[in-house]
Formats: structure tokens, C-alpha cells, sequence
């Protein structure tokens, strides 16, 4: 009997979280958005790096803002976003000087993926407004930018059902590339009062989810074309796939035709909430395994942090509450593996995606995201949350365990709970 008894209280301990906090310290936070300029090199990490300093240094300016971020207002100085002019001189600079396409296309940066420029293209988009349309390396930003997007439109090769590739020597779709395409193409749709522009970056969510989705909801990772093939539900690709849809929602809803798009908006936001419900049932440990599916593809963090944000802005953007609970658990998980030097660990290595790696440059943008939709989703009045708590001061799965707790403690509990331990 006493012995049951025991093993019940030893079971409770090792199942009842320890009251440790896992919600980053604003010092912390900053180590993380330090290691992300570090550490974005490629043009995917540079653009979503881009964003995640919209989101979290500049938020009026981001599509995610709730006081009408387009247009641009029409003082900005670039001396107000220097991270942005950053990024955009840069990608400038790095720019590969090519003569036109007979259609006047020009890419952004060289790179095998014909999509992952263009998440650069906001960045220069805004250092155009903010710089009187200043030149670097002899070409103009918004020269630079009306460029990429006719290399996008009419260079790029197509699936036959009119998909753009992610790839720019075959048609080949990735999930990574609704991140980085039509969110470029609905803000400039938006920005220069092109509907067409932003019915293309809705259609091309729509033909990205019609080969990439499988029967249950979640996307395959990248389908067609030769060589390199992933046709399994990695997380980062989901967590792509609906963060990008989200940001086209976002973008429509900012610009002049939200009432002319309202059903567009609405397929959106099937297709995202879509890949969050196929999604819930495959938490372990507070995060995402690297393949969704597959338990035994390791524990992913960074993805994981990019669902957070994604599940909270639904919440700041009024279009529902149902993810916040989770979103938390996940962020809270995902803070938890954010070593003392601000970096995001336990991450699938971008540049080899079914292996872990040391770091991620995504990674460390995606937590960067999350605790900007975190904070905006605080300041709201935590909508969908009615603990008093701090929601991120929970312990994560990985901290349920018993650590430290001497007999004392056990008696107390004991006591607390009335059990008799002679
Ligand atoms: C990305 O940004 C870093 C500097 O932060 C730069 O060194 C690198 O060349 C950029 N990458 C591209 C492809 O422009
Ligand atoms: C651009 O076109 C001109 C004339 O055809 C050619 O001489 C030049 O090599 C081309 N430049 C590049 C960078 O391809
Ligand atoms: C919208 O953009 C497309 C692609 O650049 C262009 O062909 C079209 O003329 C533009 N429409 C308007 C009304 O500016
Ligand atoms: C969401 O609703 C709140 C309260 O009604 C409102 O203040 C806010 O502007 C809305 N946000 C968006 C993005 O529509
Ligand atoms: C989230 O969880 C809290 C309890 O922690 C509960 O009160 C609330 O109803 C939940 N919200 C949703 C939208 O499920
Ligand atoms: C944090 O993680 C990074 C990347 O894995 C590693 O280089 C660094 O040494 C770690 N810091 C600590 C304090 O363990």
C-alpha cells in the first residue's frame, strides 16, 4: 500500500511540470537577433531576415501591422530603417550585372532557386520609397525590383498548370518558395494599385497547394522536375507554406481590393488553418518532428517556432483564437532550446534538410517572428488565453522532469496532498 503510494507520488513528480520559466528575457531575445544578422547568408536567410526586422524593429511597417501599413507613408526616411537600407544595399550590391530578357526580367541576386530572391524584394521595395529611389551598383532599387518581377512572371519556368518554379533551370515546386514569392508579388500589387498582381500571388498559393498537399492536409516538401526530390511532409515546408499564405492574407487585406478579394481571403485562410489542423496531432515534446509523419525524424525546433508565429498573428490579425493554446506550448517549447549565446538549437539544417544541424539562420529569424507576434498578441489583451499566467513561463515537456527535488519537497507535496508516507 505504502509502497503503491510512493510509486503513484514518483509517477505525479516525474509527470507535473516544474514552474520554470522558458519565456525569453528581452536580453536573451536580442542575443537571438544578433546571431540572425550574424549568421544569414543566403538570399532566403537574407529576406527572412528582412521580415523578421520588419516585424520586430519596425512593426508599422510590416503587413502584419493592425494600423494600415500600405501605403508606405510617404516621409520615411532611410535614416528610420537603416536595418532595411542594410539588406537592401546589400542584395544590391551583390547583384549579378546580366543584360534583359526579351520581357525585361532581371534577377535580384544568382542563386539555383528562381524564388528565394524574391524574399528580398519587399526589403528593396521599401529602401526605394525611403531613398528618393536611390542607385547602387548602377542600377535604381525600384529598377532593381520591377526586374525580379518580370524574371518572376515571364522567365522563370512554369509547371504545365501555371505554378512559377522555385527552381530557375526546370519546373520544380518547393514549399519553401510561398514564403519567399507571393508575398513579393501581393505587395507590389498592393503598393502600386495592381489587382492582377495580387490575384497571381493568390493563384500561386493555390497551385502550389494543389500538387504539394496530400490527402491529409499536410504539404509535401518538393514535388516535380529532376534531381533533387522531397515528396514528404517536412515541417519547415508546411510552416513556409502557411506563414507565406498568411502574409498574402494580410497584404490583400491592407490593399485597396480586401472587399473585391474577400473570397480569395477566405480560401487563404482555409488553406492555412487547413495545415494547422493537420498539423496538432503531431506535437511531441512541444515540436514538430523534421518530417510531421515521421517519429522517427528527430525533434525540430525551428520550424516549430515559425507554426508559433504563424497560430498567434491568426489571433492578432482577428481571424481566430483556435491556435493560440497551441501556438504557446509550442513557442514555449521552442524558447526552451535557446542556448545562453541566443542560439535556436535542436534545428534541421537548412542546407540539408532531413539532417540536424548546428544552427539555423531561419531559425533564428523565425523565434525572432514569433516573439514579434508574441508581443503584438500580448499587447492585444492575450485574446483566446484566460490564465493569469505567463503563458511562456511554462516548463516545456522537455522540462518535466524531476531535477533537484530533495525528500523535503516530497514530504511537502505529500503533505500538501495528504498522503501518508509511513
Ligand atoms: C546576405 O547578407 C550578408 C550580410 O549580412 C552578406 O554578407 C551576404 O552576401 C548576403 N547574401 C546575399 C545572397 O546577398
Ligand atoms: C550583354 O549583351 C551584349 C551584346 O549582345 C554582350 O556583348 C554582353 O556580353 C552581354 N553581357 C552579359 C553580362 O551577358
Ligand atoms: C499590373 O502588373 C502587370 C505585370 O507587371 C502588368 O502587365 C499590368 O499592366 C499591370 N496592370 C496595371 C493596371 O498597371
Ligand atoms: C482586430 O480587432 C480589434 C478590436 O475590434 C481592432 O482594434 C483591430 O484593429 C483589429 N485588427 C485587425 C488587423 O483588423
Ligand atoms: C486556451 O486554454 C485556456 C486555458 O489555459 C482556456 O481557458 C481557453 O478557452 C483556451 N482557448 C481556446 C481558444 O481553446
Ligand atoms: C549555443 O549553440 C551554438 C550553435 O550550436 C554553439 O556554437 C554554442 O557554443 C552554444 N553555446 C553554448 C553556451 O552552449
Amino acid at each position: 500500500m505504502v509502497r503503491s503510494k510512493m510509486t503513484s507520488l514518483v509517477l505525479l513528480l516525474a509527470i507535473t511540470p516544474l514552474v520554470q520559466a522558458t519565456h525569453l528575457t528581452d536580453s536573451l531575445l536580442n542575443k537571438v537577433y544578433n546571431v540572425m544578422n550574424q549568421v544569414s547568408i543566403h538570399s532566403w536567410e537574407n529576406g527572412t531576415k528582412a521580415e523578421a526586422i520588419l516585424e520586430a524593429t519596425y512593426p508599422t511597417l510590416s503587413v502584419f501591422s493592425a494600423s494600415d501599413p500600405i501605403p508606405l507613408p510617404s516621409g520615411l526616411q532611410s535614416g528610420q530603417i537603416s536595418q532595411i537600407i542594410d539588406i537592401a544595399q546589400t542584395t544590391l550590391q551583390n547583384r549579378p550585372k546580366t543584360n534583359l530578357s526579351s520581357h525585361g526580367g532581371s534577377r535580384l541576386l544568382n542563386d539555383g532557386a528562381a524564388g528565394d530572391p524574391a524574399s528580398l524584394g519587399i526589403a528593396v521595395m521599401i529602401a526605394g520609397a525611403a531613398t528618393g529611389n536611390a542607385e547602387v551598383n548602377g542600377v535604381s532599387y525600384n529598377d532593381a525590383v520591377n526586374q525580379e518581377l518580370n524574371y518572376l512572371l515571364y522567365d522563370v519556368p512554369r509547371t504545365s498548370s501555371g505554378a512559377i518554379s522555385h527552381r530557375a533551370d526546370q519546373a520544380q515546386l518547393w514549399s519553401d518558395s510561398v514564403y519567399m514569392v507571393p508575398p513579393f508579388l501581393a505587395y507590389y500589387g498592393a503598393v502600386n494599385n495592381n489587382q492582377t498582381l495580387i490575384q497571381i500571388a493568390y493563384q500561386q498559393c493555390s497551385l502550389y497547394r494543389d500538387t504539394l498537399r496530400q490527402s491529409n492536409g499536410l504539404w509535401n516538401h518538393i514535388v516535380g522536375g529532376t534531381g533533387t526530390s522531397d515528396p514528404h511532409p517536412w515541417a519547415t515546408g508546411n510552416a513556409w507554406a502557411a506563414a507565406g499564405m498568411l502574409r498574402v492574407w494580410a497584404t490583400i487585406k491592407w490593399s485597396d481590393y480586401a472587399s473585391d478579394m474577400s473570397s480569395q481571403m477566405n480560401d487563404l485562410q482555409g488553406w492555412i488553418t487547413e495545415i494547422f489542423d493537420a498539423s496538432q496531432g503531431y506535437i511531441v515534446n512541444g515540436l514538430f518532428h523534421n518530417y510531421m509523419t515521421d517519429t522517427s525524424s528527430f525533434e525540430e525546433s525551428s520550424a516549430t517556432a515559425l507554426y508559433a508565429a504563424t497560430g498567434l498573428r491568426l489571433s492578432t490579425l482577428n481571424i481566430t483564437n483556435n491556435y493560440v493554446n497551441t501556438s504557446l506550448n509550442l513557442l514555449a517549447a521552442v524558447s526552451s532550446r535557446v542556448n545562453s549565446t541566443g542560439f535556436l538549437t535542436q534545428v534541421v539544417n537548412p542546407n540539408d534538410f532531413t539532417k540536424q544541424g548546428d544552427h539555423s539562420p531561419e531559425g533564428q529569424s523565425f523565434v525572432v517572428l514569433a516573439y514579434a507576434a508574441y508581443k503584438e498578441w500580448d499587447s492585444l489583451g492575450k485574446n483566446g488565453y484566460s490564465n493569469k499566467d505567463d503563458p511562456l513561463g511554462k516548463a516545456s515537456a522537455a522540462e518535466m522532469k524531476v531535477v533537484g527535488m530533495g525528500m523535503g519537497a516530497v514530504l511537502g507535496l505529500a503533505g500538501v496532498l495528504g498522503w501518508s508516507l509511513i
